[in-house]
């Protein structure tokens, strides 16, 4: 029998008990359920609303559930509601009557929102520890490359000399800023709905603080109301999720044009690979694509949970259920993605050679020609001009700006001497872009040793 069946005449259809249930997935939060039961029992009890005894016999048969569970031995693919439902039957059936005193002063609308609180606030953490390693692939790789020279692109165009840890630590930029966008998360999160009741708080004398401190929260939700209606730390998390998805999507996919045989700028370990059945010679960057893939069904919880939420009337509503999968499953999508992310990044060989060849041709050095002859006094708009004509000469001619004879620069404008290519070698090209922010050697290590100290400060 259902545990509201009191005012009822008639069973539930099956398809309605089907249809109902968040077992099937909420199963997960039998700890944070089973926690925070135990933290209220703990404040009945402390407020004379349940006997001591009462109490340690609640709590005493919760956590012999919570070891069974552990132990797998209890199926929780069982006909119910919810896992507070089940939670509370396996409790009565093990302890008796004294267990139907549990929900006393509570509903499961603040239970709930308290669980995936719970839940949310520990997995928030591993999900950082996570990009802590991510961040930490980023610097390593870094800090071997300060002088690999590669090409820095606009619009996939070859555009001027950078270093490939400059590039890296780009992402290490990015990622930084999820860490943190998680450490908003988690503050959003971590406040206690417990105590606002199914919708108007409850007339037992309730002490929340004391649940707060038992269940480590920063503070109190302030409004019932609201508690039980909030799931916007839920949303907070999920836009978090997707911006990092993002950013590992275009690393992603960086990873798998410069994989690509006409670039050739990286190779892929055989380990994080796969092959074709029928084309022998493929070596595919599957992880890649996939990472890159799944970022769309993160995007897609996002927007789900948006969407179940715009319209809702306050408070607890029952289309609040759909955000669990829409949360879990991101979840599981980036504590995949992150560390096979990184272990594939951590594995990746460098092709040096190619990168600086590519920095060397396709004119990237094709801004400080124009630079070398402002300095000189030419106007920057002339300066643009003149160059622009040496490259119209040189792609015509099949020439580079190094291969250039003086002669050949001197007829386009008298201005250029012989140290134009002292100033065109992209080694000067990329030294003297010193500026903070920049991609000169000296700059990024500047750049490496502070995020050195962020990643000090987030182990
Ligand atoms: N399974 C429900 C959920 O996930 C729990 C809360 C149900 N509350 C209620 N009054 N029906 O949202």
């Amino acid at each position: 029998m259902k545990l509201w069946a009191g005012r009822f005449t008639k069973a539930t259809d099956a398809l309605t008990d089907h249809f109902n249930s968040s077992l099937s997935f909420d199963y997960r939060l039998y700890n944070e359920d089973i926690t925070g039961s135990v933290a209220h029992v703990k404040m009945l009890a402390k407020q004379g609303i349940l006997t001591d005894e009462e109490c340690q016999t609640i709590e005493q048969g919760l956590l012999e559930i919570l070891q069974d569970i552990d132990g797998g031995k209890i199926d929780l693919m069982q006909d119910s509601e919810d896992i507070h439902m089940l939670i509370e039957t396996l409790l009565t059936n093990r302890i008796g009557d004294v267990g139907k005193k549990l929900h006393t002063g509570r509903s499961r609308n603040d239970q709930v929102a308290l669980d995936m609180r719970l839940y949310l606030r520990k997995n928030i953490k591993e999900i950082q520890s996570l990009i802590v390693d991510l961040l930490n692939a980023i610097y390593n790789l870094a800090t071997e490359h300060t002088t690999t020279f590669m090409p820095g692109y606009t619009h996939l165009q070859r555009a001027q000399p950078v270093t490939f840890a400059h590039h890296l630590m780009a992402y290490f930029e990015m990622f930084k800023r999820d860490y943190k966008r998680f450490d908003f998360c988690y503050d959003m999160t971590n406040c206690l709905p417990l105590g606002s009741g199914a919708l108007a708080t409850t007339t037992y004398p309730l002490d929340r603080d004391y649940v707060k401190e038992l269940l480590k929260f920063d503070a109190i939700c302030e409004n019932s109301l609201d508690a039980v209606s909030d799931r916007d730390f839920c949303v907070d998390f999920l836009y978090a999720a997707s911006q990092m998805m993002m950013h590992l999507s275009r690393f992603s996919e960086e990873i798998i044009i410069y994989n690509s045989h006409e670039f050739k700028f990286i190779e892929l370990d055989d380990a994080f690979s796969t092959g074709s059945s029928i084309m022998p010679q493929k070596k595919n960057p599957d992880i890649a694509e996939l990472v890159r893939g799944k970022t769309g069904r993160c995007y897609g919880n996002l927007l789900a949970l948006l969407t179940t939420l715009k319209g809702l009337p306050l408070a607890y509503n029952k289309d609040m259920q759909e955000d669990k999968e829409a949360v879990f499953d991101s979840l599981d999508t980036i504590s995949l993605c992150l560390p096979i992310f990184t272990n594939m990044l951590k594995t990746i060989t460098i092709n040096k050679e190619t990168m600086y060849k590519a920095a060397a041709s396709g004119f990237t050095n094709a801004t400080d020609a124009a630079d070398y002859l402002v300095k000189k006094g030419v106007a920057f708009r002339d300066a643009h001009h003149i160059v622009g004509q040496l490259v119209l000469f040189c792609t015509t001619n099949n020439l580079t700006l190094e291969t250039l004879s003086l002669q050949q620069y001197q007829d386009i404008s008298p201005v250029f001497t012989d140290d134009i290519y002292q100033a065109i070698s992209i080694a000067t090209c990329v030294n003297e872009r010193n500026v903070t922010g920049g991609p000169s050697p000296e700059a990024v290590k500047r750049h490496l040793s502070k995020a050195k100290q962020f990643i000090e400060r987030c182990s």
